[in-house]
């Protein structure tokens, strides 16, 4: 009978690196890149480039020559999805079962519509012993509003972030309960979000922001000028609703005078 033990598995890290200024990478994501984990980096397609990976070489780091890909298309096809999800998990084991600690690289706040949260999930379920270190970060919609100085909530205001996939009936719903919404993906609707946002008046409280933080970060304040335009994937929308009405709030949770 042998006496040896099992080497435990290695710890899966998501590292949150911001949404693109290498500047806003967290003090601990920067320890984890650095530490002798393995990296594994996010790709749409095998070869292409990872924009995750961009803001840590912008950073100055050198990418370590075991460094490895992970595809996650981005396809609604669902066979297409199980069986890279299923690839992306299983090699993500095979790799942590070695012992050695995985960094995976993540844009923005790795709990923020991330690709690592199923990731973790799907590893905890192939191999529950693994141990996970979600690392926050910055999230593209944090530094947009600081970078247009919007702000997403002060006082008792409120603030909402939606997919716009949702569609606009929702959206035009949102406006009336929220201060500030942030609305995400808005590539595909962006010409219907426009209407409602001139439909609404709302035109000149709204701001568009492509790649905050990466070298080509684009701000429009004249979202009606973008009108028939594509824009990048990684782009957002922030609306403020000065009309909203607000209901009475509890005592004691408002701050006294
Ligand atoms: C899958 S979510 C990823 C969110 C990311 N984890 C975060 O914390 O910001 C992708 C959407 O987030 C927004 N986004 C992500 N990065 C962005 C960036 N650098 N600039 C503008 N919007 C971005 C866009 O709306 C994009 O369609």
């Amino acid at each position: 009978m042998s006496t040896m033990t099992p080497r435990p598995p290695g710890r899966l890290i998501g590292a949150s690196l911001g949404p693109g200024d290498p500047a806003l990478i967290t003090r601990r994501a920067w320890d984890a890149l650095q530490s002798g984990a393995r990296w594994l980096y996010p790709v749409k397609k095998a070869e292409s480039a990872s924009y995750a990976l961009g803001i840590v070489e912008r950073g100055g780091l050198h990418v370590p020559a075991d460094a490895e890909a992970l595809v996650f298309p981005m396809t609604r096809d669902p066979v297409a999805l199980a069986r890279a999800w299923s690839r992306a998990a299983t090699r993500t084991v095979e790799l942590l079962r070695e012992g050695r600690d995985l960094v995976f690289l993540v844009e923005g706040d790795a709990s923020t519509f991330a690709t690592f949260g199923h990731l973790a999930r799907v590893v905890r379920e192939l191999a529950p012993e693994v141990e996970v270190d979600t690392i926050p970060g910055v999230s593209a919609f944090a530094a947009a509003a600081a970078i247009t100085a919007t702000p997403l909530a002060e006082e008792d205001e409120t603030f909402a972030v939606i997919p716009a996939a949702y569609g606009i009936e929702v959206i035009a719903r949102l406006i009336d309960d929220f201060d500030t919404l942030v609305l995400l993906k808005v590539k595909p609707l962006l010409d219907e979000l426009i209407e409602l946002l001139r439909q609404r008046g709302l035109l000149q409280h709204a701001c568009f922001i492509e790649k905050v933080g990466a070298p080509e970060e684009r701000i429009v304040h004249d979202v009606a000028g973008l009108a028939g335009e594509k824009v990048n994937y990684l782009s957002l929308l922030l609306v403020r609703n000065p009309e909203r009405v607000r209901g009475e709030l509890r005592r004691g949770c408002r701050k006294r005078l």
